[in-house]
């Protein structure tokens, strides 16, 4: 990397780059109010608390400290009206639309009510995934969504699969726990030398993929940047192309790849702030979106779809 300039925020973004959208929750995680489930959630991201809740299918989000005496919300959900959340502490009580102050429990008549906010976060649900903009208080007006996730590829492209944010798209996927920095999951997932781990998983077995031992980048041609003033801003693989070259087999370790048939030719990009995009993966129809969401400097949650 010889731009040192252009590469600068990234190294220094141990705990995440902020004023993005990230996937925080499933939507399946967050119970309409009173519903089954945790009446709220409380997320890290970026080393930001949120905590998260749902009335009449809408998805709020604030701030998970509060502005009294700093404790997270989330530890302990005191829902007293429709449109707030209470501190469990001393009763402040915030508006879920946009994190005023409107009550104090234990000071009815307090001349702060009214006075201060909480931050909110904006929040948009996509097909079973909610995002959250995780964003500097003076910020402003967050950017579409899509201008943090994969571009959409045209119909006629012999790379097109399904996009998350299509109408009507099933999302289905899992989020967990990895206890290491965000970006050691970015870079793993766009790295092509880690088919390596891949060859024995039985997704590849019951495909019969002849799924190479590595893939070796030979020229600038292997990795392509994609950028745009307003985003999507990526950096992509091509598997499929001259610009790779499969190896197939490594006689002094006896090892060669496995199965007869050939892979769906997939590529993969990694997207600001996070997300890693292997089209026609699994199998030729299907995309996955792996988010690599920042908790701290030493812990991400993988959200895969
Ligand atoms: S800490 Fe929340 S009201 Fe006191
Ligand atoms: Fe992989």
């Amino acid at each position: 990397m010889n731009d040192t300039s252009a590469y600068q925020p990234y190294a220094e973004a141990k705990w995440g780059l902020m004023n993005h959208w990230y996937p925080a929750l499933f939507s399946a995680e967050l119970a309409e109010d009173g519903g089954a489930g945790a009446p709220v959630v409380g997320v890290q991201i970026a080393g930001v608390p949120i905590v998260l809740r749902r009335v009449d299918g809408v998805a709020y989000a604030l701030r998970d400290e509060c502005l009294h005496r700093g404790v997270k919300l989330s530890l302990q959900p005191t829902c007293l009206t429709r449109s707030t959340l209470t501190c469990w502490y001393h009763g402040f009580t915030y508006d879920l639309a946009d994190g005023r102050l409107s009550a104090i429990v234990v000071s009815p008549e307090d001349p702060l009510i009214g006075q201060v906010q909480l931050q909110s976060y904006p929040v948009v649900e996509r097909n079973g995934l909610v995002f959250v903009f995780v964003g500097d208080a003076d910020f402003g007006s967050p950017p579409p969504l899509e201008s943090d996730l994969p571009p959409m590829v045209d119909a006629a492209s012999r790379h097109w699969s399904p996009h998350l944010a299509d109408d009507g798209a099933i999302v289905l996927g899992i989020r967990r726990r990895v206890a290491s920095n965000w970006r050691l999951g970015c870079e793993n997932g766009f790295d092509p030398g880690h088919i390596f781990i891949h060859r024995n998983t039985t997704l590849v077995r019951a495909q019969g993929w002849n799924m190479p031992l590595g893939l070796r980048p030979v020229g600038s041609a292997a990795v392509s940047w994609l950028e745009a003033d307003d985003g999507p801003n990526g950096v992509g693989n091509e598997f499929g192309s001259d610009a790779y070259l499969p190896v197939a087999e490594h006689p002094e370790l006896g090892l060669h790849s496995l199965g007869d048939a050939t892979p769906a030719g997939s590529r993969t990009s990694m997207w600001m702030p996070c997300c890693l995009h292997v089209e026609n993966f699994p199998q030729r129809g299907l995309a996955q979106f792996e988010f690599y969401v920042p908790v701290d400097d030493q812990t991400h949650e993988s959200t895969g779809s």
